[in-house]
């Protein structure tokens, strides 16, 4: 939530920081804004609304600055007005900050603030940074930055610069991510790594509770007390086409297209890596799965894997219900943290939970260096690139190939089972190569306003994530069930108007999904089914019909959620909507 960057290096300032801001405009999309530095003076340019106003309002503006920050917004305090965008200034427009996460104890300092006669302009938590920088400055902003902090709780991370230090900008971080880029004769901050893509490979990750001072030719990291630390210095291997649209209309398009190679690339990592892993499932007595959103449901997938395969019970638990859950752990469990951004506040402090309760965590993340890949015991890396798009889709589908082959791993047939997975590339390709078919299927439900999703056993959570996707693009409502729970409540939704997305392989369960297909048919609803290519029966019982290639059971969800993730995507599409910039929505969930 909220994106920040900085830079300052011997180009201008605002081209950079605005293509950064562009790239991490999914972090949250209320409002945008810039600090300058140009001539001894702070510029701050700042406008309600996504980054285009922003970009609008600079036109013509001709800012020779080359020290500067920058912040794209998801409002927690203060609503999203041109006032509560940042940056944030103290009273004499010397300093300015960009900030993402949340300063707890701001009410208190904002009265302490007051009451020493400083007057506030923005509703916001950030603006009390900006004035506690000022009041501490005695000609080093370093120092300054130091004092400030002693005094603010919260999980926070934010940029500064002051006209006193015209070529240096300041980053502190502590619970939200914060990078630095390493250039040639240039230096950048920003809270995630698409942002400098542009510009460098070299990342530091900061750890919480450390501060990075940057110059055009130099970076130091202290700690919050001021001493240095020293810092590996990473090469991200993700490049800037991976972080683009590359002709696709939208990222959310692309990345389902990404997804034969995400499953591939993360497949080769896990074998490659197999051997460091410390621990086996079978030697714990039960796995708890703790995640949010659509990691969530990989991991109700991962759980029929791991108990065919391995044999332990799974439990899976939304990660903001265990955190403050009596859930007894101990270090008979092992928990698995399942995140993409890997900086989910809720998997973040279940984790740490879990930690603490004594059990061995391991995080699945696709962000390498993210604060949920440091603080787990062991992590297992998904290899799915960047995604920008706010709807997950490659993603899932790497953590169902992690969550597969952790699984198999643990089998008499873990051979044969690795196996399997090499497969499912061209199996994904053939299914996308349907998406016409899917499109012609959503031109239909355009104007519906609620949709049921029915499921069994592994496909039970594929109901879960497609419905998820449907609403959280298309602004439809939309249900996932159990089928077998239809008929203990929500049979009583349908009707002549109501489409029902049944996900029917020929699987173990495929008999009694028949059944809740009749059960939707007499009751007049509409159905669109998933199933295998040439599967008369079903196609007959449907209004529509969305095929995947033929396989095996245990590999089905690889392929079933396909259809679902484009046909949430054509809809969304078709009405217009900001697919990849969902309403209300943000990439990364940083607060709780
Ligand atoms: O980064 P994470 O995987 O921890 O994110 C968890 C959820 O916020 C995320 O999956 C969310 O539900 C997606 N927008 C769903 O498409």
């Amino acid at each position: 939530m909220c994106g920040i960057v900085g830079y300052t290096g011997r180009d201008l300032a605002l081209p950079i920081l605005l293509g950064a801001l562009e790239r991490l405009e999914y972090r949250g999309y209320d409002s945008a804004g810039v600090a300058l530095i140009e001539n001894g003076k702070l510029i701050v340019e700042k406008k309600a609304g996504k980054i285009r106003e922003l970009v609008r309002a600079l036109w013509g503006k001709n800012y020779k600055a080359k020290t500067g920050i920058g912040h794209t917004r998801w409002a927690t305090h203060g609503k999203p007005t041109d006032e509560n965008a940042h940056p944030h200034t103290d009273e004499k427009g010397e300093f300015a900050v960009v900030h993402n996460g949340i300063i707890e104890n701001y009410i208190e300092l904002r009265e302490e603030l007051k009451k020493e006669g400083v007057k506030f302009k923005s509703d916001t938590d950030t603006e009390v940074i900006a004035h506690l920088i000022a009041k501490n400055y005695k000609g080093d902003l370093l120092q300054a930055v130091i004092e400030a902090v002693k005094k603010l709780k919260g999980a926070f991370a934010f940029a500064v610069i002051t006209v006193h230090e015209p070529n240096r900008v300041i980053g502190v971080k502590n619970g939200s991510p914060l990078i630095v880029g390493l250039g040639q004769g240039e230096n950048f901050l920003a809270s995630d790594i698409p942002a400098i893509l542009p510009y460098t490979k070299k990342v530091i990750v900061l750890d919480d509770g450390e501060i990075a001072d940057l110059t055009p030719d130099s970076v130091n990291i202290y700690n919050f007390n001021g001493e240095p630390v020293t810092k590996d210095v990473m090469i991200t291997p993700w490049d800037l086409v991976a972080a683009e649209k590359s002709g696709f209309k939208h990222f959310m398009l692309k990345e389902i297209y990404e997804q034969p190679k995400a499953v591939l690339d993360t497949y080769k990592g896990f074998i490659s890596n197999e051997e460091t892993i410390p621990f086996w499932l079978k030697d714990y007595r039960r796995i708890l799965i703790i995640a949010c959103g659509t990691s969530y449901h990989a991991g109700l997938v991962g759980k029929y894997w791991i108990e065919r395969f391995a044999g332990v019970p799974v439990e899976v638990i939304y990660a903001s219900e265990f955190r403050y859950s009596d859930t007894p752990v101990s270090d008979k469990d092992l928990v698995i943290g399942i995140s993409q951004s890997g900086e989910t506040i809720d998997t973040k402090f279940a984790l740490q939970s879990a930690k603490e309760r004594g059990a061995f965590t391991v995080g699945i993340v696709n962000v390498v260096g993210s604060a949920i890949d440091r603080e787990v015991d062991f992590s297992i890396h998904t290899h799915a690139g960047p995604e920008i798009g706010v709807a997950a889709t490659k993603t899932f589908t790497a953590q169902l190939t992690s969550l597969y082959c952790l699984a198999a791993r643990e089998s008499n047939e873990r051979e044969e089972l690795l196996k399997k997975v090499e497969k499912i590339p061209a199996l994904i390709e053939k299914t996308l190569a349907k998406a016409e078919d899917v499109e012609k299927v959503s031109e239909k439900y355009l104007k519906k306003k609620d949709f049921l999703y029915l499921g069994r056993y592994i496909n039970f959570p594929i109901a879960l994530e497609g419905a998820l996707k449907l609403k959280e693009i298309s602004y439809i409502h939309a249900e996932g069930y159990p089928a077998g729970e239809m008929k203990h409540g929500p049979i009583a939704l349908i009707d002549e108007n109501m489409p029902v997305t049944v996900i029917a392989p020929k699987d173990r369960v495929y008999e009694k999904m028949l059944s809740n297909i009749e059960e939707v048919l007499a009751r007049k609803g509409i159905v669109i089914s998933v199933g295998f290519e040439g599967d008369k029966v079903l196609k007959e019982k449907s209004a529509d019909f969305m095929e995947i290639p033929e396989t095996e059971e245990v590999l089905t969800p690889f392929l079933t959620v396909v259809p679902l993730q484009l046909l949430a995507y054509f809809i969304a599409s078709k009405l217009g909507l900001d697919v990849d910039q969902p309403r209300n929505l943000a990439k990364t969930v940083t607060v709780e």
